[in-house]
């Protein structure tokens, strides 16, 4: 996604693989030495709020997961980091890993619960000798790019593997990893991250470095203590879909090892947090009712709470309070978001379709109902993408309850508060 101001508009451009699609966000942009702010409710690894930075926006972003918000905080920071300390780090870690080094006893961090070994026995021992390296770093925003580097490598070398969601290789048909060079593959990592911080540091060096860039560690629901209300002219973001991808459990290798959750109970409390939650958090619970007023998905929600009665919750039953909980939690979101846009401020919304035994359910279109419900406009929808990958959703049973063959594709919802 790329921002531009063009004629006093901040416009997006969206690239797909079917062509270029141009998505013209009409924001109140003042000219002269205003710069408008851009918020991303939902900001995941912080692909858009790095964009907004690039092209000179203040940005804000809430990302409740702390791996994702680290990723996003080191993205934001690449500005102000000193990348002849950094290189330095770097030689040093190298000449570390070339000494060899005592093996450790096996030990896994308290709380952290895989079915086979995450890391066979000559991995683990290079792991720990690299967390031993990065404990010692002092400075914060250093240490971060370490944690980073060996957070987005981690599983690589693991006997995990994503696809998409963490499973064991065994699996997923794979063979264990008994071996692997964990050093020279962290390695490879920070160089590309160090090559990636100097083009950023290129990008912007012809702009002055006076605007505002923050990521939160928080819900967005619960930003009332730190963004005021009516600050933001653009908010751009893609929520949760409606795919019970389960962010939470697909971050725990990086939760554990990076010391950012120390038990079982914290991933409980973000689980909660989550929008849209899971569907392992709400299926077992009394039929969940609707917050908010929809006929048509009241309607919609009592069919699938009828389908595949017989299977209790992994049927009709335990899907019927997933969605109603996605609803209800995108009704906050939006609610939230009103809060926070000036008036005229613009959102657009990134979200794609589900099948949810069976049913299809047109998140877009539910969405921009609610969003016209608590007061704003809907002033576009534009497909910008068809047959959707990556879905778990895709590939699990709840998409086999009855023949449907419609196909997933993503929207570009945009909204205006009034
Ligand atoms: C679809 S992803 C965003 C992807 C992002 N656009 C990117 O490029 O990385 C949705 C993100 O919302 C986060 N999230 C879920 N519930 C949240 C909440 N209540 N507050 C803030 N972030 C939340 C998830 O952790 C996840 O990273």
């Amino acid at each position: 996604m790329i921002m531009r101001l063009i004629h006093g508009k901040i416009v997006i451009i969206q690239r797909s693989p079917t062509g270029l699609y141009t998505l013209t966000a009409v924001c109140p942009y003042s000219k002269g030495k205003y710069r408008a702010s851009i918020l991303d409710p939902f900001a995941g690894a912080g692909t858009t709020l790095t964009v907004a930075m690039l092209n000179g926006f203040h940005t804000v972003g809430f990302e409740i997961n702390p791996y994702a918000a680290l990723a996003c905080r080191v993205k934001l920071n690449a500005p102000l980091i000193d990348l002849k300390e950094l290189e330095a780090f770097c030689e040093n870690y190298r000449l570390y890993s070339a000494k060899s080094h005592s093996p450790v006893r096996n030990w896994s961090p308290d709380g952290f619960k895989s079915r086979i070994p995450f890391f066979s026995q000559h991995i683990m021992w290079q792991v720990h000798a690299f967390l031993e390296f990065m404990n010692g770093i002092q400075d914060p925003d250093i240490a971060d790019i370490f944690r980073v580097a060996f957070g987005s490598v981690m599983v690589s070398f693991s006997n995990y593997s994503y696809e998409p969601s963490l499973s064991t290789r065994p699996a997923a048909g794979k063979p264990i990893i008994k071996n692997a060079d964990v050093h020279g593959i962290i390695l490879r990592k920070l160089h590309e991250m160090v090559s990636d911080i100097r083009w950023v540091k290129d990008e912007i060096g012809n702009l002055d470095n006076t605007y505002q860039r923050q990521i939160y560690n928080q819900d967005f629901m619960a930003s009332k203590s730190c963004l005021p209300a009516n600050s933001v002219d653009l908010m751009v973001t893609s929520p949760p879909y409606m795919n019970n991808y389960h962010y939470v459990r697909n971050t725990r290798p990086q939760l554990f090892w990076l010391s950012l959750v120390s038990c079982s109970s914290d991933l409980k409390i973000l689980e909660e947090a989550n929008v849209g939650k899971f569907w392992q958090t709400v299926r077992g619970k009394a039929p969940i009712p609707m917050g908010f007023e929809h006929p048509a998905l009241q309607k919609m929600i009592i069919t699938l709470r009828n389908t595949r009665r017989e299977k209790g919750v992994y049927g009709g039953a335990g899907w019927a309070n997933y969605v109603t909980t996605y609803f209800n939690d995108c009704h906050r979101f939006l609610t939230t978001a009103k809060r926070c846009l000036k008036r005229r401020g613009v959102g657009v919304i990134v979200i794609g379709n589900s099948i949810i035994q069976g049913h299809e359910i047109k998140t877009e279109s539910i969405l921009a109902d609610i969003a016209k419900h608590v007061g704003f406009e809907v002033v576009g929808m534009q497909c910008i993408r068809t047959k959707r990958v990556g879905a778990s959703i895709t590939q699990s049973a709840v998409r086999y309850g009855q023949n449907n063959r419609a196909t997933l594709y993503e929207y570009a919802a945009i909204i205006r508060k009034k």
